[in-house]
């Protein structure tokens, strides 16, 4: 595993030398196009626990789309449907099925983040716009990155409404408890056949990314399938990005399933924090979110061992995690759990992972090889292997 030298000054420090010209203060949202919005957003309320926020639709003079907005701690998702046949989100999800369209990023400056960026080669999705109602105004500009996917630059600083202009308070009878999901730590993205490093230089030179690590095949492959991935990180480390592309194996590898599925590049998995893992995921399974089965026994023998000097301060009981089929990974400077959910929809595409970080800064690449053969006994049972 190679670890640039940022990595040792530790996230919150901005890269030695490096000049932020697209200082980004956060994930502003996750906008998915989906089949049926009503239906996705009672999904992440009553499974995932998330809170209903706000909502535009006919009754908000949204004539084309509807979109929910849900938000459990600082995750804000949006799901938005098409009212008709016109709408372009409709092409959207006749190619990729339900699917995240917007990576949206919260920065102080909409019309310099659009400057900035572009003038670098990131090509337009939205010229810099401003929203009004009377709360305020917020300023969002966008542009495209891989596949059809896309990142908006929102700037909310004269803005005090529920979510944006437009939107007007969700107020709904209906409020399952939230399961402490706190923030967005990472979100994947898959690219095809040897994209990842043409996305690792666009992040690089279109956003003043860093790669802050990288895995290649000798290090992720089963017996049957192999990918690359490297990790890309904004200044202050608020934003990662993993970059996955397919490598060559005996057997077809879950990017290329997902690669097919999605018909294209896009977003692979989100990955939510909590500080309580136990029982973030005992809930998500009592309220009918799948994860990944459990890897054997021996994988459990041995965290004893893979933990090394991290096993004093693990506060997890084994056996618990055991039960929950909840992954252990450590690097030098602590250790993390973590679990990965089945996809969330019809086509093999995009799922969650829940991770809780307990001094690690790293992605769980111990796991990578009992989380690949469990993916692949999936993908055994769909035929997609
Ligand atoms: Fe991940």
């Amino acid at each position: 595993m190679k670890t640039p030298k940022s990595v040792e000054y530790g996230l919150e420090k901005i890269f030695e030398g490096a000049q932020d010209f697209l200082p980004l203060l956060g994930t502003d949202y996750v906008e998915f196009y989906v089949g049926n919005a009503k239906q996705s957003a009672h999904y992440y309320k009553t499974a995932f626990g998330f809170q209903s926020l706000a909502y535009k639709g006919l009754e908000t003079g949204s004539k084309d789309e509807v979109s929910y907005v849900l938000q459990q701690d600082k995750i804000r998702l949006v799901l938005t449907t098409p009212l008709n046949s016109q709408s372009p989100v409709n092409e959207h999800l006749k190619k990729h099925g339900d699917g995240v369209k917007v990576i949206a990023l919260w920065v102080n400056d909409a019309r310099s983040a659009f400057e900035e960026t572009t003038k670098r080669g990131a090509k337009a999705f939205m010229l810099p716009t401003v929203e009004k109602d009377e709360h305020g105004e917020v300023v969002r500009s966008g542009i495209h990155t891989y596949g059809e996917t896309v990142h908006i630059f929102v700037e909310r600083k004269n803005y005090n409404g529920i979510f944006l202009p437009g939107f007007k308070k969700w107020k709904s009878e209906y409020n399952p408890e939230p399961l402490g999901l706190k923030y967005i730590d990472h979100m994947v993205g898959n690219v095809g056949w040897n994209q990842m490093n043409k996305w690792v230089k666009w992040y690089e030179e279109k956003m003043g990314f860093e790669n802050f690590l990288s895995f290649d095949d000798t290090q992720i492959h089963t017996e049957y399938s192999a990918l690359m991935s490297k990790v890309m990180s904004n200044g202050n480390g608020r934003i990662k990005f993993p970059i996955n592309e397919p490598a060559e194996g005996q057997k077809k590898s879950q990017i290329e399933e997902y690669l097919d599925f999605y018909e294209g590049s896009g977003v692979q998995h989100l990955a939510l924090t909590t500080d309580n893992i136990i029982k973030t995921v005992a809930g998500l399974k009592a309220r009918g979110v799948e994860f990944l089965p459990p890897p054997p026994q021996a994988y459990y023998d041995a965290i004893p061992e893979r933990l090394g000097k991290h096993m004093e301060m693990m506060k997890e009981d084994i056996k618990e995690l055991q039960k929950l089929s909840i992954l252990v990974d450590a690097d030098e400077e602590g250790y993390l759990l973590q679990i990965f959910t089945k996809p969330v929809e019809d086509r093999p595409t995009l799922f969650y992972e829940i991770i809780q970080r307990m001094g690690a800064k790293g992605f769980g690449a111990g796991n990578f090889k009992a989380l690949f053969e469990s993916i692949e006994r999936e993908q055994a049972n769909r035929g997609t292997l």
